[in-house]
């Protein structure tokens, strides 16, 4: 097909998606295909190529499930999770002047599952996990430092060997999960371990593609959480582990200087919550600030 040809059928394609009734799928159709074509023709795209790319599609649809979506990972892994968060937290901004700046947002990965239990500030989610416990504590503010009672902490995490509870077995119960409440005071506090790396799931299409490009497959340890209160916008983010291997290398981009918190390692004895350790044990202290939902 000449020069010429190729230009026609990008706009005979466009022209097929012109008539969209709804303006914004026809943005998003259009400048999709304008770029799907634009790829192929800067790569020079062979058939080969073409069929081993729908192959890996389909496999990534064929082994996706509930509790292992193939293609939130492969949209991890190329960074389009990160940059529909960053996209989106831009403009949610609009931070007013004096204001302290809001806690980033970070990429919600494959692993949430709603309806982690309601628990008591202070209580333990590792339960019966392994790994080394760790106390995580701080305040909800809004973007004045004002404490933002009953703001909900929905928490999620790895154990110690970097393995969600849905990666345990085929019928997996909640583990490592809770929902709190801050008090009255903003205050939050609750009991976990201390997460560690861990790769993400490489044992389907895109662990295999992984691979092929000499991709690093690790996360640094962190732990989930969203936090929402009422007039706030929902914040989707993680606290990571200062100095965990690969921290500066995540998988799916998704590391933010400003989530990076020390674990202070502490001996046996009383936590400052009052629960007698018997081991030794970590803590850890973040506040996260949340943006008033546009008026
Ligand atoms: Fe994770």
């Amino acid at each position: 097909m000449s020069e010429y040809n190729q230009d026609k059928l990008i706009q005979d394609v466009v022209k097929a998606f012109s008539g969209t009734p709804d303006a914004r799928l026809r943005e998003l159709m259009t400048a999709l295909v304008k770029h799907v074509h634009a790829f192929a023709r800067e790569v020079d795209l062979r058939p080969e190529e073409w069929q081993a790319g729908l192959k890996f599609l389909t496999a990534t649809g064929q082994i996706s499930t509930d509790t292992r979506p193939e293609f939130v990972l492969l949209s991890d892994t190329l960074g389009l999770s990160m940059m529909v968060v960053a996209l989106q937290q831009a403009r949610a901004s609009g931070t007013p002047q004096g204001a302290l700046p809001p806690t980033e947002a970070t990429v919600e990965g494959p692993f949430y599952w709603a309806g982690a239990p309601d628990l008591e500030l202070g209580a333990d989610i590792a339960e019966g996990v392994p790994g080394e416990p760790a106390l995580y504590m701080g305040r909800v503010t809004d973007l004045d430092g004002k404490p933002l009672a009953g703001a909900l902490l929905d928490i999620w995490s790895g154990d110690g060997d970097g393995l969600y509870d849905v990666q345990l077995s085929d019928e997996p119960t909640m583990k490592a999960r809770g929902r709190f409440r801050t008090d009255n005071e903003g205050r939050y506090w609750f009991w976990s371990i201390r997460p560690t790396f861990y790769p993400v799931p490489f044992d389907g299409p895109v662990g295999e593609m992984m691979r092929a490009c000499g991709r690093n497959i690790n996360r640094p340890g962190h732990i989930h959480m969203q936090v929402s209160a009422p007039g706030h916008v929902k914040l989707t983010t993680h606290i990571f582990v200062a100095g965990s291997p690969y921290i500066d290398e995540d998988a799916v981009f998704g590391k933010r200087d400003s989530l990076v918190v020390d674990f202070e390692a502490h001996p046996p004895g009383r936590a400052v919550d009052g629960r007698e350790m018997e081991t030794p044990y970590h803590s850890a202290s973040f506040d996260f600030r949340l943006v008033p939902e546009p008026a």
